[in-house]
């Protein structure tokens, strides 16, 4: 039997890294899995993967700071599966820069990506979930809403606020059957390094970011930041490694943990 067989699951931002290795796991270990991101060509690869490993998924089309599309994306989920257990809030973005180089307009949009983003999943899944008897709500939070970094000072307030919205959201649905809690990743070799490094040129952790983009493009060997931040087992995290603690928290493995913050960082924050 599969560690969550017969569970439904939504997992946003599942084109690439933590949310595609998410969504091949929970498949793998039996779960109906709807896969969304903005990004269609590689979110659309990652469910025909799924699909001819003999697992059970659909992609969707969705910008998680869209409401209307969270509403439709869980009636649709209901409607095709019959019922929603697992929501895996990962989508999100990680731009990096001085604070005084840092304008509103970047703060509200990565607050809307990385934390309305959350609220909108948790707030329509609820009812959901409630109406299947329970559920488990599991959001990426990160090492970054643990302590601070210079350079990462809009990110480290998105991933903060995540990890107390989750614990609020936990007492509140505490005795309803839906568990809320939060993942912290450490330094996990994904894209996102990629995406950030321009921005990372003036920071701390930015000299470690040139050092490990040799060419000088957007390709950072994430084994050397990881080195370079002196992370204490010596080397980054994989996508897969942080998929199995969301898979544990999406089972029933986990059915006495509530507003619970799992730290999978290789020692970073110990
Ligand atoms: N990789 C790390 O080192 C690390 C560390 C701590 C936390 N995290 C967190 O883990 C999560 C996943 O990150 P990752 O490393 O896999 O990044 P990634 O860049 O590989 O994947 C993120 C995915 O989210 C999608 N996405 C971005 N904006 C979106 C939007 N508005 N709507 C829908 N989808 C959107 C992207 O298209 C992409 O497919 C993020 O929340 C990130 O902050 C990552």
């Amino acid at each position: 039997m599969g560690r969550v067989s017969e569970k439904v699951a939504i997992v946003t931002g599942g084109a690439s890294g933590i949310g595609r290795a998410t969504a091949e796991s929970l498949a793998r270990e039996g779960a109906d899995v709807v896969v969304t991101d903005i990004d269609t060509g590689e979110g659309e690869k990652v469910v025909a993967g799924i699909n001819r490993q003999g697992g059970n998924a659909i992609f969707e089309q969705q910008d998680v700071v869209d409401e209307a599309r969270w509403i439709e994306i869980i009636a649709l989920t209901q409607e095709q599966f019959g019922r929603l257990d697992v929501l895996v809030n990962n989508a999100g973005i990680a731009p990096g820069g001085p604070i005084v180089d840092t304008t509103l307009e970047d703060w509200k949009h990565l607050m809307e990506v990385n934390v309305d983003s959350v609220f909108l999943g948790t707030k329509h899944a609820i009812p959901a979930m409630a109406a299947s008897g329970g559920g488990s709500i599991i959001n990426l939070s990160s090492v970054a809403g643990i302590k601070g970094a210079a350079g990462l000072t809009a990110y480290n307030a998105t991933k903060g606020a995540v990890r107390l919205f989750t614990k609020g959201v936990a007492r509140e649905c505490a005795q309803t059957g839906i568990r809320v809690n939060s993942v912290h990743p450490g330094i996990i070799d994904t894209a996102i390094w990629g995406k950030m490094s321009a921005s990372m040129a003036d920071v701390e952790g930015g000299s470690v970011l040139d050092a490990a983009t040799a060419d000088g493009a957007n390709a950072p060997d994430v084994e050397a930041i990881a080195i370079g931040l002196q992370v204490p087992m010596g080397h980054a995290g994989k996508a897969e490694e942080i998929a199995d603690g969301i898979l544990f928290l999406a089972s029933d493995e986990s059915s006495h943990m509530t507003g619970s913050e799992l730290v999978i960082d290789g020692g970073f924050t110990c």
